[in-house]
């Protein structure tokens, strides 16, 4: 180059690698369980090699056909379901489901299995023989389904849920992360978080969906067969953010335990938002029914507004959030 020539500053892109307690992503971006089925299904609509993780259905001991339609229905800022954890069950979840995602591993996301059950045997069950695969990253354990009738016994119950993380971890593949997935359907979030981290969960995911109805007024009945369903989207966005606010000041941070946030996430912003609040991983689910590439076009968002904050890393915005006081212990308005 002469001597006279001007350069131009370097952009330097960012870098959106987070490490979840030693799950190392290439980004904060995955599925929210539930919302993209076995991963394969969706391979011709999203380019999946682009997320940081991807997340499964709930898989189940047993096949589940799930509950009677209607299971889904839309609210005006979001979605009702009961889907009532219809899945293949585990043998088949094994022989079928499992080596698609071994493929899709290759290309770059890393593999969580998210996993439930009726009793700890089941969990533990369930969990252990899924760990035991080496390409099976993290179990996220789903001990918030408000759409069964068992779905939050461990949830929403501190001693028995620290009981079930202990047992289940002990059952675990040692370098396979054991992710513990909470209800905002209970008092207070920070007592189930904090019992789910002295059990051994080395992840915290929130937050499952909040227990909802909607009624057809003409019908006079529930508008889902089940009565009652799972409020997810836009609707719980901003509770969804307070809380995992909530659980990073009172439990996570100092623990040294990430957070995957989830609930509304549809716009790069929403991304932020779960960052500055505490979360090191960020899920999708409802806006993928919307629109499957969402978690491709927040990446580029979110790519675009770390370079104009001048970051060079993602990880700059976790838990950034200017506060000079942690929100107070429960009970909290
Ligand atoms: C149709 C549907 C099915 C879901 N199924 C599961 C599931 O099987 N297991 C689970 O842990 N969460 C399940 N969820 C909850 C989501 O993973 C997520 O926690 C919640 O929807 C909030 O995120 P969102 O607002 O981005 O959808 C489901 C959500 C929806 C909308």
């Amino acid at each position: 180059m002469g001597k006279n020539t001007t350069t131009t500053q370097q952009t330097v892109t960012p870098s959106l690698a987070v490490d979840l307690a030693g799950l190392k992503l290439s980004n904060p971006l995955m599925t929210a369980s539930g919302t993209c089925g076995y991963g394969y299904e969706y391979g011709d609509f999203v380019d999946l090699s682009r997320l940081g993780a991807f997340v499964t259905k709930s898989i189940t001991a047993e096949v589940r056909p799930g509950n009677e339609p209607s299971r889904i229905v839309e609210t005006r800022a979001g979605m009702l379901n009961a889907i009532g954890l219809a899945n293949v069950g585990l043998d088949a979840f094994m022989a079928e489901k499992l080596p698609p995602l071994q493929r899709m591993r290759q290309d770059g996301p890393r593999i969580i299995v998210n996993v439930a059950g009726h009793s700890i045997d089941d969990y533990v069950n369930t969990a252990g023989h899924i760990a035991a695969d080496e390409d099976v990253d993290a179990i996220e354990l789903n001990v918030s389904c408000p759409n069964v009738s068992d779905g939050l016994t461990f949830g929403t119950n501190p001693k028995l849920l620290k009981e079930l993380v202990g047992l289940v971890r002990k059952a675990m593949r040692p370098a396979c992360k054991l992710v513990v997935k909470l209800s905002p359907n209970v008092e207070d979030i920070t007592a189930t978080a904090a019992a789910a981290v002295e059990g051994g969960a080395q992840i915290l995911s929130m937050i499952n969906t909040y227990t909802a109805m909607t009624i057809d007024i003409n019908k006079r009945r529930p508008r889902l067969a089940n009565g009652t369903g799972g409020l997810s989207g836009p609707a719980i966005r901003p509770l969804a953010v307070y809380l995992v606010h909530r659980v990073y000041r009172c439990v996570a941070r100092d623990a040294g335990v990430p957070i995957i946030g989830m609930g509304g996430v549809q716009y790069w912003q929403d991304a932020v938002e779960f960052l500055l609040a505490g979360a090191s991983g960020l899920a999708v689910g409802t806006a993928l029914f919307a629109d499957p590439a969402t978690p491709v076009t927040i990446l580029e968002g979110l790519t675009e507004h770390l370079r104009q904050q001048g970051c060079k890393s993602v990880t700059e915005l976790i838990g950034a959030l200017e506060l000079h006081t942690d929100p107070p212990a429960a009970p909290y308005p």
